[in-house]
């Protein structure tokens, strides 16, 4: 982030008290905003708005009236409590109804799908709807609309991420929910299910090759309204472990969307550390890897590298809020790239992006 803060505009993060939300509540005092730090749970979001000698509002998104009253006087929210597919509906309608621009952070394909559908609605009241505004899917869309402007005939893109270091309790949680579900294409501009581990290849994230495989993240929504490019497909670098895992999957997508094995899952992971230490963040890399090829022989490939995950959503999601609070907040259902174009990503500090020679 390379231009300074921009201070106008009373901001909310809702979900402060969680992993990511403390964190960009952390970042966004060093900068010197001011936001109002919010959720539903008094004693945890007044610990974090003590420590960090900022406002509090306490409401849980049950009550629409509770909601619109927390939401009060605010330019935008960035709404950091997930599963979003538990939160996202009653905080987009709160938005709406009290003419409030919506950030948040999720990568969970029907949350955006759900947005994307509001668009018409979003634009009759002036609001933005932007999600997915952290690691998933700032770089990645970003490379999306820098590789169709590479090559403007593409009709095929196929975006990657390299690597996982530890995740947060919330982003464990919110892959659980989705487990069982297979994996979601796009495939001439239709929202396809395929299984878990479709396709499986090898990929540069320039350190040699590592396997990848199908996944269901976010792009599949994301880059189709950014590029248009009809066919899309997202791979995520995945250990031995996780590549059985999907490919069992299969046939145990039953058992391992039932609620018993699920509710297991999530308090073994409630169990452990709330995401990874100021250490783990500090050393941790993120790589998208992403190509684009038109059928007639042509092909463009770029990759990006970051800073680790946690980070650089606390950064992105910073930058895009200065960006609102600087009055660029174009109406209706928005991604990163889009709003913003491709360089938003390397706003970020700690951003590279690398293009290897077109083909073709
Ligand atoms: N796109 C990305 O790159 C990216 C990066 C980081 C995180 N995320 C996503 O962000 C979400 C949060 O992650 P995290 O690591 O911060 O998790 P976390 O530490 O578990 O925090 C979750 C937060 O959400 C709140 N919450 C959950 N359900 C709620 C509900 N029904 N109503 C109101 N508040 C609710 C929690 O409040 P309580 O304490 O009251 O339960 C807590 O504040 C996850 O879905 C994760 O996948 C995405």
């Amino acid at each position: 982030m390379s231009h300074p803060p921009t201070l106008t505009g009373p901001w909310l993060i809702y979900g402060a008290n969680g992993y990511t939300g403390a964190l960009v509540a952390r970042l966004a005092r060093a900068r010197g905003h001011r936001p109002i730090l919010a959720g539903r749970r008094a004693d945890q979001v007044c610990a974090t708005a003590d420590e960090l000698g900022l406002a509090r509002r306490l409401f849980s998104l049950d009550d629409p009236g509770r909601v619109d009253e927390g939401l009060g006087g605010m330019t935008l929210v960035l709404h950091c409590a997930g599963p979003f597919s538990h939160t996202s509906r009653a905080m987009a309608d709160g938005c709406l109804r009290t003419a409030t621009h919506y950030l948040d952070i999720t990568g969970e394909v029907p949350v955006f799908e759900a947005l994307a559908a509001r668009d018409a609605e979003a634009r009759g009241r002036g609001v933005m709807l932007l999600p997915g505004a952290g690691f998933d899917v700032v770089p990645s869309d970003c490379l999306a609309v820098h590789l169709a402007r590479r090559l403007p005939s593409a009709r095929r893109l196929t975006l990657a991420y390299g690597g996982m270091g530890r995740l947060s309790r919330g982003t464990a949680t919110t892959a659980i929910e989705g487990l069982g579900q297979g994996a979601l294409v796009r495939k001439d501009g239709v929202l396809t299910r395929v299984p878990l581990g479709w396709h499986n290849r090898s990929i540069d994230f320039g350190k040699g090759g590592r396997t990848a495989i199908t996944v269901p993240l976010g792009d599949v929504t994301t880059a189709w309204h950014s590029t248009g490019i009809p066919d899309i497909e997202v791979l995520f670098a995945a250990p031995i472990g996780l590549r059985l895992l999907a490919r069992a999957s299969r046939v145990m997508g039953p058992l391992l969307a039932s609620g018993p094995l699920r509710r297991a899952l999530v308090a073994r992971v409630c169990a452990g550390a709330p995401g990874p230490t100021d250490e783990e963040r500090e050393r941790g890399r993120g790589f998208v890897w992403g190509e684009v090829e038109d059928g007639e022989g042509r092909r463009a490939r770029s990759r990006v590298e970051t800073v680790e995950g946690y980070t650089y959503t606390a950064r992105a999601a910073l930058a895009i809020v200065e960006r609102v609070l600087a009055g660029q907040a174009p109406a209706g259902f928005q991604t990163p790239g889009k709003a913003y174009g491709p360089d938003l990503a390397l706003e970020v500090e700690g951003t590279t992006r690398t293009d290897e020679p077109a083909t073709g």
